[in-house]
């Protein structure tokens, strides 16, 4: 995890530099030529990304030296936990009591939470899931920013309004330059640190996505993450080289026969075989799969959860299904929220220190006030996007997506504020040109 503010390299052990955020040491992979211990870097997923002068590290630390002590006090305060009510449910609070101390929980305890809807009770889960996430985390929150480069797609997933079945969506494909402009708008003015491409399968080719990605790393200093379906170990390779460095590939579900229902003609074992490829060459994986698909039980759910951690995940990006009317499932229902709560903080049960949790769009299109809940029941990631207006409306993977109608710099300033209130400071944003002011924050 890093801060979206500079750090000092305290020092280096071959590619691993030290880094120091007020006190705070932290662990990123070098790439930058020539650093030296003393040097001031922005560094992102684990990555040195960039290199900066003292002036201005030094500048930017003075502004935010007191803002980030004061929003580790807030956020400590939230994540206490109080055990006032004295009349809950004891295999409840045993359950919890493993939970909290990290010792084995069984497939039966987790069920038993997931089952769980007094409302007492899952407030005590979710208030686990924050003290567990403060206590491994601290307040950190990452804001990665995404760009959907095109809605064309190859595949024929039963759930997605931009497979094949919606034969009269308006189809796009973003050309270079426009990749490039929306790029250098969400790095240098907006300051995101962190951006994630996203497409249809077979939108582009590795070729042209290796040039995009190339060109986009030759200008900017920013961590890439592809998320544009299968492209297989060599194309992998491929974008690996052009400088990516993360994979958001969600393996849907972790019950294969669920997965051939949803994706006629495709197996679950070439999805998880891509990201275990993918996590062998070095990327940072992001995955994790929909929750509320006709036919899929807990028990199948746990074995989500199990399986995005077995795959390493840097972050899971569990979110629910929301019915598309231009697809086979268009008349099959969305979980509730508070089932979706509930899986976030198991998430975090199961995953305790490795894996960031996303709050998914698609969790905010259902609940709109998924996001600060979720933060607050374990979650520690949020994902802005930066799609030009014409283009995010096309993408309609399901409908009437949460901010879609939100600017860029609004959606920056609404995540900013909520952050402020509970705590947390932004990584992957920084401070650009226009993204938000810091004085906010206080
Ligand atoms: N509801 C929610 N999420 C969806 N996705 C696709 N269709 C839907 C839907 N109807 C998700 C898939 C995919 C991601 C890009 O969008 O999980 O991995």
């Amino acid at each position: 995890m890093c801060y979206a503010i500079p750090g000092r390299v305290e020092n280096l052990e071959g590619k691993i530099a030290i880094i120091d955020y007020f006190g705070e040491q932290k662990k990123a992979y070098n790439e930058i030529d020539k650093l030296k211990i003393g040097d001031y870097v922005y560094a992102q997923g684990g990555y040195v990304i960039e290199r900066l002068s003292k002036e201005k590290a030094l500048s930017t630390l003075q502004v935010w030296k007191e803002t980030f002590f004061e929003l580790q006090e807030k956020d400590l305060l939230l994540s206490k936990m109080q055990f006032e009510n004295k009349n809950l449910d004891k295999r409840l609070l045993r359950i919890l009591d493993k939970v909290s101390q990290n010792l084995s929980v069984s497939q039966e305890d987790y069920l038993d939470l997931l089952k769980r809807n007094n409302p007492n009770e899952l407030n005590l889960i979710y208030k686990t899931a924050n003290f567990i996430r403060h206590k491994n985390f601290g307040n950190a929150c990452c804001v990665h920013g995404i760009i959907e480069l095109s809605n064309q797609c190859a595949r024929n997933c039963q759930y997605c309004g931009i497979s094949v079945y919606n034969e009269n969506l308006v189809r796009y494909k973003m050309l270079e330059e426009e990749i490039l402009e929306t790029a250098e708008m969400a790095i240098k003015t907006y300051g995101f640190k962190a951006l994630v491409l996203q497409s249809g399968q077979d939108a582009y080719s590795v070729d042209e996505l290796f040039k995009i990605i190339k060109k986009i790393k030759e200008k900017f200093a920013v961590l890439i993450f592809i998320s544009v379906g299968e492209i297989g170990k060599p194309g992998l390779e491929k974008l690996y080289e052009a400088g990516a460095r993360g994979v958001l590939l969600r393996f849907e579900t972790s019950n294969s026969i669920l997965f051939e229902k949803m994706h006629p003609g495709y197996k679950l074992e070439t999805r998880v075989q891509e990201l275990k490829n993918a996590y062998k060459m070095g990327y940072l994986i992001l995955t994790g799969g929909l929750i509320g698909l006709p036919g899929q039980t807990e028990e199948d759910i746990l074995n989500d959860i199990f399986l995005a951690k077995s795959l390493n995940a840097e972050m899971f990006s569990f979110g629910p299904f929301v019915p598309h009317p231009k697809t086979p499932l268009g008349k099959a229902i969305s979980p509730t929220s508070q089932f979706m709560m509930k899986v976030l903080a198991v998430a975090r049960f199961i995953d305790q220190d490795m894996a960031k949790i996303l709050i998914t769009t698609a969790f905010e299109t259902i609940d709109k006030t998924a996001r600060e809940e979720g933060l607050l029941s374990g979650a520690n990631s949020v994902m802005l996007n930066v799609t030009p207006k014409e283009y995010k409306e096309q993408y309609t993977i399901y409908p009437n997506r949460a901010y879609l109608n939100k600017p860029v710099l609004e959606q920056i300033q609404e995540t900013i504020s909520l952050l402020q209130n509970i705590g947390r400071s932004p990584t992957d944003l920084g401070l650009g040109e226009s993204s938000y002011d810091i004085e906010a924050l206080k």
